[in-house]
C-alpha cells in the first residue's frame, strides 16, 4: 500500500539539471490546456501570458527529501512515481544519457529504500521529450521504439537492485483522446487522425513488449505492468443496445490490454481497424514480439465507473477521467462532476480479473476537492469517507471474490497539478502543498487529517478503515 504521482504534475525543476523540454511543459492551465493536449494546437511553444503548472509543479525536485520522509512517515510500503523521460535523455535521440538526470532518481529511489519504500516506475506518464515530437512526429514514428527501448536499457542497468516493479506507459488507451498527452501526436488531419493513433498505439504496444523482454533480461526479479484507465461501462438500461454499446465501449480500453496481458490483437479489433481503414503497419517480427513478452500484472486507474445509452435522447453528460459519461442517477459525484462509485471498483476488479487471470494492481485511485487550510491543517472528512468505501470495495474483491490483488497506490500522496485541468486547487493529496492555481505559494508542506487515517489504514494492511 501506498500513494502515486507523476513527473510532471510534481517534480517541476523543468530547466534544472540538464533537463530537455517535454510535451508536458507546454501545456498551460486555462482554457487553451485542451488544444495542446488534443494536439490541435500545433504551436509547440510557451506564449506570454499563459501559465504553465509544469514547469514547477509542487518542486518535489527540490523538496524530495522531505517528501518521502513524510511518505515513510504515513508507513508506506509503496511508491509511484514516473521519471521525465528528458531528463535522462534531454532530446530524446541522444546516444549517451544525462548523468545528472539519472542520478536525481537514483537519489529518489535510495531515499526511498531508506525508509523501507519500494518504488514502482511509470517509464512514461503523458511524457514525451519535445524534440521527438518535432523531429520525428511522437509515436506514430516507429524511431520512438529505437529511443524508448535505449531509454529503458539505460534505466534497467543503472537501477538494477533499486527498482523491481515497473509501468511501461500510464494510462495507455488515453492517446485516442488525448493523442499529444499520450504519444506527442499533433493532428494535423482530421481524415487520417485515427489511422496515425492506430500507428502510433502499435508502436506504443511493440516497445512495451521490449521493455519487458529487455527487463527481464536484465534483472529476472524485474516485474512489468501495462496501465490502463479503468471504470467498466454500465449500459443505461437493459435496453439490448445500450448492452452492446457498454460492451463496444470497454473494448475500447480493453483493446490495449489485450495485447499487453494475452500477446495478440483480438479479432475485434482486427475487424475494426479494417472496416474503419485504421490498420497498423507492422513489421516481421513484432507479432512474435508481442507473444513472447507479455506483462506480468494488470495495473489500472479506477476513478469511477461509466454509463452509455445507444439511445442518442440520452445525452445528459458529466465529467468523468477525460471520458465524458452519461450521468448515472444512483451515483454522487465529485466537485468536478467525476461521479464515486465504490462497488463500480469491485465490479472493475472482478471484470479485469475474469478476463486475464493475472495480478492486479490499483495505481490510481482517489477525490479531487478543494481543501482550505485552517490552523495549518485540512480536515478532509469527505476524502476520508471516499477512501474507506473504495477500501472496503477491494477488501470485498480480495476477501469474498479471490480477485488477486497485489497492490494499492491510490492517486497523489500529496497535492499536486491537475493532469486535465492543469489546476493545483484540485487536490488530491493527503498532503497539503501551499501553492494555488496561478502558482502562488510558499509551497510549504501541511499534514491533512487524512495523513494519520491512512497511516493507520496501511499499518493494519487495511483492517482498521
Ligand atoms: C489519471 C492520470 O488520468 O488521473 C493522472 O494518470 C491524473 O495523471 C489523474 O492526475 C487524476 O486526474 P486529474 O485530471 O484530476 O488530475
Amino acid at each position: 500500500m501506498g500513494r502515486a504521482t507523476a513527473a510532471n504534475q510534481c517534480e517541476g525543476g523543468y530547466d534544472q539539471g540538464g533537463r530537455g523540454l517535454a510535451n508536458v511543459d507546454i501545456t498551460p492551465h486555462g482554457k487553451n490546456r485542451f488544444p495542446v493536449m488534443l494536439g490541435t494546437d500545433h504551436s509547440l511553444e510557451f506564449h506570454e501570458g499563459e501559465f504553465y503548472p509544469a514547469k514547477e509543479a509542487i518542486d518535489f525536485y527540490s523538496h524530495y527529501k522531505e517528501d518521502i520522509q513524510l511518505f515513510g512517515e504515513m508507513g508506506f510500503k509503496t511508491y509511484r512515481m514516473s521519471l521525465a523521460w528528458s531528463r535522462i535523455y534531454p532530446n530524446g535521440d541522444e546516444l549517451e544519457p544525462n548523468e545528472e538526470g539519472l542520478r536525481f532518481y537514483e537519489d529518489v529511489f535510495k531515499e526511498c529504500h531508506k525508509y523501507g519504500i519500494e518504488p514502482l516506475v511509470t517509464i512514461t506518464h503523458f511524457d514525451c521529450p519535445i524534440h521527438l515530437i518535432k523531429e520525428y512526429g511522437g509515436w506514430k514514428n516507429r524511431k520512438l521504439i529505437e529511443f524508448y527501448e535505449r531509454l529503458c536499457r539505460t534505466i534497467f542497468t543503472r537501477y538494477k537492485g533499486l527498482v523491481k516493479y515497473w509501468l511501461t506507459f500510464n494510462e495507455i488507451n488515453m492517446i485516442l483522446h488525448l493523442p499529444f498527452m499520450g504519444a506527442g501526436l499533433l493532428i494535423e488531419d482530421k481524415e487520417t487522425a485515427l489511422k496515425d493513433k492506430y500507428q502510433a498505439i502499435h508502436h506504443e504496444l511493440v516497445a512495451s513488449a521490449l521493455a519487458t523482454k529487455i527487463a527481464h533480461e536484465i534483472d529476472p526479479d524485474n516485474k512489468v505492468g501495462c496501465m490502463l484507465a479503468a471504470g467498466n461501462t454500465y449500459p443505461y438500461t437493459c435496453n439490448p443496445n445500450d448492452v452492446w454499446k457498454s460492451i463496444q465501449s470497454d473494448r475500447e480500453g480493453y483493446f490495449f490490454i489485450d495485447v499487453q496481458a494475452r500477446g495478440y490483437y483480438p479479432n475485434y479489433a482486427l475487424k475494426q481497424m479494417k472496416r474503419e481503414e485504421t490498420m497498423p503497419i507492422m513489421e516481421e517480427g513484432d507479432q512474435a514480439l508481442l507473444k513472447e513478452h507479455t506483462v506480468d500484472f494488470i495495473s489500472f486507474s479506477y476513478y469511477s465507473s461509466r454509463c452509455t445509452s445507444a439511445d442518442p435522447k440520452m445525452n445528459k453528460q458529466t465529467e468523468g477521467n477525460v471520458f465524458a459519461t452519461l450521468k448515472n442517477p444512483y451515483l454522487q459525484a465529485s466537485e468536478w462532476g467525476w461521479q464515486i462509485d465504490p462497488l463500480g471498483l469491485r465490479i472493475t476488479l472482478n471484470s479485469i480479473y475474469d478476463r486475464y487471470q493475472k495480478p492486479l494492481f490499483i495505481v490510481e485511485n482517489g477525490l479531487g476537492a478543494k481543501d482550505e487550510l485552517v490552523n495549518d491543517t485540512v480536515i478532509d472528512d469527505y476524502r476520508i469517507d471516499y477512501m474507506r468505501e473504495h477500501v472496503k470495495a477491494m477488501k470485498d474483491a480480495i476477501d469474498i471474490d479471490g480477485v488477486d490483488l497485489i497492490g494499492y497506490t491510490s492517486w497523489g500522496c500529496i497535492d499536486l497539478v491537475s493532469a486535465s485541468t492543469g489546476e493545483m486547487s484540485k487536490r488530491y493529496g493527503f498532503i497539503y502543498v501551499d501553492r494555488d492555481d496561478q502558482g502562488n505559494g510558499t509551497m510549504k508542506r501541511y499534514k491533512k487529517k487524512s495523513f494519520d487515517w491512512y497511516k493507520k489504514v496501511i499499518a493494519t494492511n487495511g483492517e482498521d478503515i
